[in-house]
């Protein structure tokens, strides 16, 4: 059965858009975003979302009192369209536990670090900070753990004389729209599970970091 896929974004929706562009070239293995959730309206991925004719919905998290109904309105949204895979795609909201329990195995996201380097905010100005050779982005399955889940795929590239934090940004979303269609496109295919707390590809449970994406053939 084809891949039904809700993608939950707060802004420009890039990644969003790689996974529609995906989708439409059939590189999703006939999988397709059947809905975009946002918690801002001016959320400009919501414009992606409408050009290319797919289901929009707003749900703004200052209109709720707690995490936990913010979230419940959220689910009670996503599961309308009763999604087999769940993308977070730059939804800066930090997910109650009893979310993340309720998509365990088909909840993925994309942080712009190696992690398990810099969970959290401000990844490339830290990475910068740090003084270190390269920075990236990973994919991961979602768990109660903030950005702590096992990861799938990695991606890098070499942090150059003269970087800063935007022209780092720059180049690691251009990785994120590679390695994120691909992490996709796997689960779509049913090779990509969790599994007792790990990833697993084709019945292999994946390296600590994932697969580093620049070693792929
Ligand atoms: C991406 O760089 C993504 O990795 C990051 O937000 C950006 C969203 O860009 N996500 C996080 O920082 C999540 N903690 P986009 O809206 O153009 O896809």
């Amino acid at each position: 059965m084809a891949c039904r896929i809700v993608v939950l974004i707060s802004g420009g929706g890039s990644n969003l858009q790689s996974l529609i562009d995906a989708a439409q070239s059939d590189q999703l293995a006939g999988g397709s975003v059947v809905a975009v959730i946002s918690n801002k309206a001016e959320a400009g991925g919501l414009e992606r979302a409408r050009a290319a004719g797919i289901c929009t919905a707003c749900i703004a998290h200052g209109d709720f009192d707690s995490r936990e109904s913010f979230d419940d309105a959220l689910k009670t949204e996503i599961d309308q369209y009763q999604p087999d895979l769940v993308i977070l795609a730059g939804f800066m909201r930090i997910l109650t536990p009893g979310f993340v329990r309720h998509y365990l195995g088909r909840l993925l996201n994309i942080h712009p670090s190696l992690l398990p380097k810099y969970p959290g905010l401000h990844t490339h100005q830290r990475a910068l900070d740090a003084g270190d050779p390269e920075a990236g982005a990973t994919v991961h399955f979602v768990t109660e753990e903030l950005d702590g889940g096992p990861p799938v795929l990695q991606a890098k590239v070499p942090v150059c004389d003269g970087d800063t934090a935007a022209t780092l940004a720059d180049k690691v979303l251009s990785k994120e729209h590679r390695i994120y269609p691909l992490a996709a496109c796997w689960f779509a295919e049913g090779r990509l599970t969790l599994e007792n707390s790990k990833a697993v590809l084709d019945g292999t449970i994946l390296p600590q970091n994932g697969i580093l994406f620049d070693d792929l053939p």
